[in-house]
């Protein structure tokens, strides 16, 4: 099964798997089994192919086989996959130099949605969960010179899946991110965490994996101050270090958003690191950015390349794009749904000066009662704060979207924002509750008592009623705590012009942003925004011809970046709450 996650993989010795992989398309999953009871050559995995001259049965041959990108979803590389669900096969042969006493790890960046891998026709293993990374320990089991990782991704939607069977957005298959070999010591650092202490000093602690993990010396470095302290690892490989106070100690914020350059070093390890201090507090209906009131000026995007045929995107310059857009709109916040980005995501946002609304894929109607769901979802919510929990711009867990009430439910969440807040208690756990109804909005959803942060997504005048009628509604909330509307919105097709009264005109969306907006000013505990999304997005369900095509609409940027009139609206709205 996979290991435990590595941290900070990238600024390890490694050398990257991407490129191009040949792959094969195998709707009955043939290459899995064989024929039953056949000849084992069939199975894929074993990348074999027919001795020349000989007359051997291989049906299969990868290095004759076509092509598809690493790290990228197929459906956007191969018309005849664009809606493909089912399993492929991908191979990866590379070279490997394994030096004695040191140890590999195969790390996949994220793999949609399920799969299984072998290295030199050995099973590694398996893993579920389309957007968290994973890894396999190798060492000993690369050979010196040629190797054959093979993967077959299966891509099919379950109803115990996390996310389910039905969601909003396109069922990119494959290997959606990169992949890593990594090269470490025998004994190295397997994790850490660093952030600012409550005396406003360091707090770090490392663990250690390896035989020689017990009873070292680990030293935390900030090189730029010129601060460092020692500390030495109990008996399970793990210490705890610290750093007092220091006036160079510049916290980081969306106006000021410092990163420090921080070491940590074992004897035979050393991991660098860019990490953002700060701390963020809920109290009473405030968020407080370092004890300061803030009030999060967002916006939602999922995490697809800009263009004309959406995809994952297959290099950070196309992320970095996304959040480009969400800066000039004068946002300070950003949240990623509904699903954990990339880990470039997050870090591209941590250096523009974005705070980060993080989220796992527990989507709408979720079987609540399956224990595999459950423990799908839990797994995820584990590996997204081990990735990112020194991710300083991240403020907020977010455990779910739009799940409908009930007491199966409830306790499935309430499980979640427990897991969140022992895993990391210094961050806030939110989820984006759905709001319909009548003109007197009370926001009393009994999962609200498990959360710090209210998430609240409504759709007046769009699902709800005319945009007008954003004048006669009025919000409440059962808790005083604060408040983020997650979801706002109107579908338009960029280009399409006519009276404000005319859906899926430019001038309907400015109008419902229009009327929401003066609406919001009147909610007593809002303290955030993220509407309902930055781009023009691919989804199935939305099929309208000659509007839709396959595109969700609610936009403010069209999929090739063209502004519609509602940004406009929204970017005078922030610029007005700058103070700009
Ligand atoms: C829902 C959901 C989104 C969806 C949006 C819409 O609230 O959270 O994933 O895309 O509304 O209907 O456009």
């Amino acid at each position: 099964m996979p290991a435990d996650l590595l941290q900070n993989p990238r600024a390890r010795a490694h050398q990257s798997l991407d490129g191009a992989w040949p792959i094969i398309v195998d709707p009955y999953e043939s290459g899995r089994w064989g024929y039953q009871g056949g000849p084992a050559a069939q199975g894929y995995f074993l990348d074999r192919r027919a001795a020349p001259g000989s007359d051997e049965l291989v049906e299969y041959d990868f290095d004759a086989s076509p092509r598809l990108q690493v790290p990228g979803d197929w459906n956007t590389q191969r018309v005849d996959l664009e809606l493909y669900e089912g399993c492929v096969w991908y191979r990866r042969r590379f070279a490997a130099t394994p030096a004695p006493g040191r140890r590999q790890l195969l790390r996949f960046e994220a793999v949609n949605e399920r799969c299984w891998a072998w290295l030199n026709g050995e099973a590694l293993g398996e893993h579920q969960g389309g957007f968290t990374p994973f890894e396999f320990e190798v060492t000993g089991r690369l050979r010196a010179g040629d190797n054959s990782l093979v993967l077959l991704v299966d891509n099919r939607r379950r109803r115990e899946g996390v996310p389910p069977l039905q969601t909003d957005w396109w069922n990119y298959g494959g290997i959606t991110r990169s992949v890593l070999l990594l090269d470490l010591p025998s004994t190295f650092i397997r994790d850490y965490g660093v952030g600012l202490g409550t005396d406003g000093g360091v707090q770090a602690w490392a663990q250690l994996d390896g035989p020689a993990s017990a009873g070292v010396a680990v030293a935390l470095e900030l090189p730029g101050l010129r601060a460092a302290a020692t500390a030495v690892t109990d008996a399970s490989g793990r210490c705890q270090l610290s750093l007092p106070p220091s006036p160079g100690l510049g916290l980081w914020s969306p106006a000021s958003p410092r990163l420090h350059a921080v070491a940590l070093a074992s004897p035979e390890d050393r991991v660098e690191d860019a990490i953002a201090l700060r701390s963020i507090q809920a109290r009473g209906a405030d968020i407080l950015l370092n004890g300061e009131a803030v009030f999060l000026r967002g916006v939602s995007l999922h995490e697809e390349a800009p263009g004309p045929a959406g995809g994952r995107p297959r290099s950070p310059a196309e992320g970095a794009q996304l959040l480009a857009w969400a800066k000039e709109l004068g946002c300070n916040f950003v949240r990623l749904a509904h699903y954990p980005h990339d880990e470039s995501m997050v870090r591209e946002a941590e250096r523009l000066g974005l705070m980060v609304w993080e989220e796992i894929p527990v989507y709408w109607t979720v079987a609540w009662e399956d224990a595999d769901a459950q423990a799908l979802a839990q797994a995820q919510l584990q590996a997204l704060i081990r990735r990112d929990r020194n991710r300083g711009a991240v403020i907020l867990w977010s455990i779910g979207n739009e799940t409908p009430p009930g007491e199966a439910r409830l306790r499935f969440m309430a499980g979640l924002a427990a897991t969140a807040r022992a895993l990391d208690p210094s961050r806030l756990v939110t989820a984006a509750l759905e709001q319909h109804g009548g003109e007197r909005r009370v926001v009393e959803d009994p999962l609200g008592a498990h959360l710090d942060v209210l998430g609240l997504n409504e759709y007046i005048g769009w699902y709800d009623g005319p945009p007008e009628r954003c004048r006669r509604t009025t919000f409440e909330c059962a808790w005083d705590k604060p408040l983020i509307v997650s979801e706002l919105g109107a579908d338009a097709k960029a280009g399409l012009h006519g009276g404000e009264a005319e859906r899926w005109t430019e001038e309907y969306q400015a109008w419902v942003y229009r009327e929401q907006l003066a609406m919001l000013g009147r909610v007593p505990n809002l303290r955030g925004m993220a509407p309902w999304i930055l781009k023009d997005f691919r989804s199935p369900r939305r099929p309208l011809p000659g509007i839709q095509d396959g595109w969700n609409r609610k936009g403010l940027l069209s999929e090739l970046g063209a502004k519609k009139l509602a940004w406009g609206v929204l970017q005078a709205h922030y610029r007005g709450l700058a103070g700009a």
